[in-house]
């Protein structure tokens, strides 16, 4: 009977409606609240107003919302606005980088995160969220590796679902629900080199075994929406590509939402040489299976004109309409379109959500080493807190923080102060050396019992279009490392960074080092709790470190060669100048506890294809703390 209603109203509606106002549908525009690209887009109210725009991102808070939406109601069919925004990892309350809390393998604490977001971006106006990005990536050069969960194709599928489980909840008129949105389909995370926006060339047989499993488990987990990726596949671009997206996407996986390109990909088939006007790329995107059109305006322009000369069946206009208002019928906007904006101001970091950012945030780091037991530290002696990280917000927060505000952020410091003594000292900055701030971290550093050195990347050098060939830390700070080394302090290295890096070096020299990637907004607290003990690191890779940037592209998951590595052998699978594996592998991760593995057992012998057998083992933490162990098989 809903259904029934449901497709009586967007029947009527559609049938009411100009194939400019259907284009308007399919049409996405930007706000200026935040810039994610390059293209802008003008005289936006007044294609609101007129009815030619479906939906908007980057813009966000009741009032804002509000305002656009008011302009939405009064164009002549009365369609609401559908508000996205990329909520990476989250709207006011900022968690972990999704790489960071991937590393805790807490399915349940990432999906009870996805939730938190929705609900801060549902009361921030939005609908729809550009999360979860699913892209396996071996290629840690590529700066977007911050924002998925690594390597691992089966752990990338489990999180990928628990994400879309989180932001959709089970029902989208829920108030605290929004519409997932996987991206980027696909193969995004494997640009030739790392480089972000480059070409990707695989086989088909690499994209079934690894590349796909997470944006399938999405889509079966109910997601919503689907994003293109910038780049070709098999020479095609994705956001014009048949085989991936009806064949594929709609037809093997039976996937009912719709799909989005990515921001002006459109457009850019132009520079990827695949089609020669704006409105013979809209005519690509749509035949392939787009439904809409993010800031190209290609749709928008394009579509009428192609309806004219018959180079696109108005029905296939429709057929996209349709999944975008059927999803705006789901939302309840057609029922209630102010819900998500009729109050006065958004909700900032309560307490409760911040006590979830400071789980998440304790169960992402990762501790890579611990000689001697360095770590935990005791509170009661001289601390010097050194680095150019060590007092940082905003770099606490890392790529992609939507409405997160640095000011309610704790930065090591912060943490650290509500613990114990510490003297600060900065060394030096993110790239640039200083004299007289190096004189002063090394006296510091001199005059205390421990120091904790806090290195790694600024907030910029991840994320979108942040690739980088030399994954070190950047020269002036491991200047300052010699330094400080250099005063028999014991020393303990905690790395801040949006990527696994190159820490060879770094390896050879601290006795302990504590991989805390950008924590989020409570990232300071926990990293203290961490480092003094009132917890133990959980954290275990999701993606390997290399030992050297020329081992990348590199996976644990490599298949077996005819020339299996051997050191004593020449003509055997290897680097002449570095061994194959890596530094520190997918999976690992130590902790405070000792624990002991029992031997392991399985209830069958025999598993047929799709079945399922058990497997035992029994654990044991044989040290005084208490811990978290897990399992990986
Ligand atoms: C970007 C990104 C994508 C994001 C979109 C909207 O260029 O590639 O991840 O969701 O634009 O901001």
């Amino acid at each position: 009977m809903a259904g029934m209603i449901k497709d009586a109203f967007l029947h009527e509606l559609l049938g009411r409606m100009s194939v400019e106002e259907k284009a308007g549908q399919l049409n996405l525009l930007t706000g200026a609240m935040d810039a994610t690209g390059m293209k802008h887009s003008d005289d936006l109210e007044a294609k609101i107003r007129a009815g030619h725009c479906g939906a908007v991102l980057n813009v966000y808070t009741p009032a804002a919302t509000r305002a656009l939406q008011e302009l939405a109601l009064a164009s002549p069919l009365q369609i609401p606005l559908i508000f996205g925004y990329d909520v990476i990892h989250g709207q006011r309350t900022i968690y972990p980088i999704p790489l960071g809390l991937s590393c805790s393998w807490n399915q349940d604490l990432m999906q009870r995160c996805a939730q938190m977001a929705a609900v801060e971006s549902a009361a921030d106006g939005l609908h729809w969220v550009y999360s979860p990005m699913v892209d396996i990536s071996q290629d840690p050069r590529w700066g977007r590796v911050a924002e998925g969960a690594g390597e691992d194709p089966w752990l990338g599928a489990q999180i990928a679902a628990a994400m879309v489980r989180g932001y959709q909840g089970n029902d989208l008129a829920d108030p605290a629900s929004v519409l997932a949105c996987v991206k980027h389909f696909a193969l995004y995370g494997a640009p030739m080199g790392g480089r972000d926006y480059h070409t990707v060339d695989m086989s088909r047989r690499a994209m079934e075994e690894t590349y796909f499993p997470p944006y399938r488990a999405a889509i079966d987990a109910g997601a919503r929406t689907v994003m293109t990726a910038f780049n070709d596949i098999d020479g095609i671009p994705a956001s014009a590509n048949r085989w991936l997206l009806t064949e594929l996407l709609r037809g093997q996986w039976g996937f009912q939402g719709w799909i989005v390109t990515d921001y002006t990909a459109v457009t850019e088939m132009k520079n990827h040489g695949t089609a020669a006007t704006d409105s013979d790329a809209a005519r690509q995107s749509l035949d392939a299976g787009v439904d809409m059109d993010m800031v190209s305006e290609a749709f928008l322009a394009g579509l009428p004109g192609l309806v004219e000369s018959g180079a696109v069946s108005e029905t296939q206009i429709d057929a996209a309409v349709l999944r975008v208002l059927g999803t705006k019928w789901d939302l309840g906007l057609f029922r209630d379109p102010l819900a998500r904006c009729n109050h006065e101001s958004a909700i900032h970091p309560s307490p409760e959500n911040r006590k979830l950012a400071r789980e998440a945030a304790r169960e992402s780091m990762v501790l890579l080493k611990n000689k001697g037991g360095l770590l935990p530290l005791s509170k009661h002696q001289n601390i010097a807190l050194i680095g150019p990280l060590a007092d940082s917000r905003r770099d606490m927060l890392g790529c992609w923080i939507a409405a997160g505000d640095e000011a309610l952020a704790a930065s090591p410091l912060d943490g650290f102060r509500e613990m114990a003594e510490v003297v600060h000292a900065k060394g030096c900055g993110i790239s640039e050396g200083n004299e007289d701030l190096l004189a002063d971290a090394v006296r510091e550093a001199s005059q205390a019992d421990v120091v904790v050195l806090v290195l790694g990347e600024c907030w910029q050098m991840s994320g979108e279009a942040a690739s980088r060939t030399d994954i070190r830390l950047p020269q002036c700070q491991r200047e300052l490392a010699k330094h400080i080394l250099e005063t028999g302090k014991p020393c303990v290295l905690v790395t801040m960074s949006g990527r696994p890096l190159e820490l060879a070096w770094e390896d050879s020299q601290f006795p302990a080092i504590l991989q805390a990637w950008a924590l989020g907004t409570e990232g300071g607290h926990a990293l203290a709790e961490v480092i003094f003990g009132d917890a133990a690191p959980v954290g275990k890779l999701t993606m390997g470190f290399p030992r050297r940037v020329g081992q990348l592209p590199m996976t644990y998951r490599e298949k077996p060669t005819g020339r299996p590595f051997d050191a004593a052998v020449q003509y055997s699978s290897k680097y002449l100048d570095a061994p194959n594996d890596a530094l520190y592998p997918f999976g690992h991760g130590l902790t405070y506890g000792e624990f002991r593995h029992g031997a392991v057992t399985i209830d069958s012998p025999e598993m047929q294809p799709g079945g399922t057998v058990t497997v035992f083992t029994e654990v044991t933490n044989l040290s005084t703390h208490a811990a978290t162990e897990t399992l990986q098989l």
